[in-house]
């Protein structure tokens, strides 16, 4: 059996106790992260370890580790896994309290990581995705581990037969349930700019940063539900979904109901990407 960490340990996950106080228990009070390990290596490893930071810092917590240690750590567990293709998750709680909200009596933190292997899904062919409105808190940009309402909504869009759920916030398109949104509108790719309504993605931000190099435009702009309704294309972004192309917008085809020439150009740019990150 693969070893997990906590706090310190490596340890089988069978063994692995945590408090019923535990603040990530009682609260919610805790960040993460997912990080992508393609062929042993951590893709963005120093993009993610930034966002831990920014997250840590707006809920009032030290990061327990500098970069290095967390390196370390993490690649211990990548080395570890048999797999070469793995999704790392990473936890901090506040650690343990009696249930009170005041945070300076939690005692230390609580760390986890784990590594699984990378589960195989291809939604290259699109995925269908519902219009919801964003019922989540405002300040979206710290990937909190409270995720009650992305739950609901991704619920929400299963229900309806879908996979995401694209939300929209005062007539804005925010992000999905647990990715960021791209659209292609008037031959532009368009997505939400970062304004604290939305996670930093680290695969939002390659993908700007990818088609940008290439040439093609892409805009940090704000983009209306009417907007979303009638673009040519729209897709979605995470770390482990990449780029997938939604053809289903509620029941209307967006576009003519395959994925686009943009998706294409955005898969194979980011395809390359990865490939001279593996060679580096
Ligand atoms: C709300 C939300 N937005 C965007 C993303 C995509 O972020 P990343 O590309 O860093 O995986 C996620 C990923 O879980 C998310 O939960």
């Amino acid at each position: 059996m693969q070893n997990i960490f906590l706090n310190g340990e490596y340890l089988p996950i069978n063994q692995a106790r945590i408090s019923v106080f535990d603040r990530g228990f009682t609260f919610g009070d805790g960040v993460y992260e997912v990080f992508l390990v393609y062929h042993r290596k951590i893709f963005r490893l120093q993009e993610h370890l930034e966002r831990l930071n920014n997250s840590l810092s707006a809920i009032y917590m030290d990061n327990p580790y500098s970069d290095s240690q967390w390196q370390e750590l993490l690649i211990k567990l990548v080395m570890d896994s048999p797999a070469d293709n793995q999704s790392l998750y990473l936890q901090i709680t506040r650690g343990v309290s009696e249930r009170d909200h005041a945070i300076d009596i939690a005692e230390k933190p609580t760390v986890f990581a784990m590594s699984k292997p990378l589960p195989e899904h291809d939604f290259s062919s699109g995925i269908k995705a519902i219009v919801a409105d964003d019922i989540r808190w405002q300040l979206c940009y710290i990937k909190a581990t409270t995720l009650l309402a992305s739950v609901i909504l991704r619920h929400q869009a299963s229900l309806a037969g879908a996979k995401e759920a694209i939300l929209v916030k005062d007539d804005s398109v925010t992000e999905g349930a647990a990715s960021n949104v791209f659209i292609v509108i008037d031959g532009v790719v368009k997505t939400p700019p970062k304004d604290g309504r939305i996670l930093p993605g680290i695969t939002r931000d390659l993908v700007v940063e990818l088609l940008n190099e290439s040439g093609v435009v892409c805009q940090e702009s704000n983009i209306t539900r009417d907007e979303l309704y009638v673009a040519e294309e729209i897709w979605v972004t995470s770390s482990t979904w990449e780029i997938v192309p939604v053809v289903m917008l509620d029941d209307t085809r967006v576009g003519d109901g395959r994925p686009g020439q943009y998706w294409e150009r955005a898969r194979d740019i980011y395809r390359q990407f990865k490939e001279a990150q593996r060679q580096s």
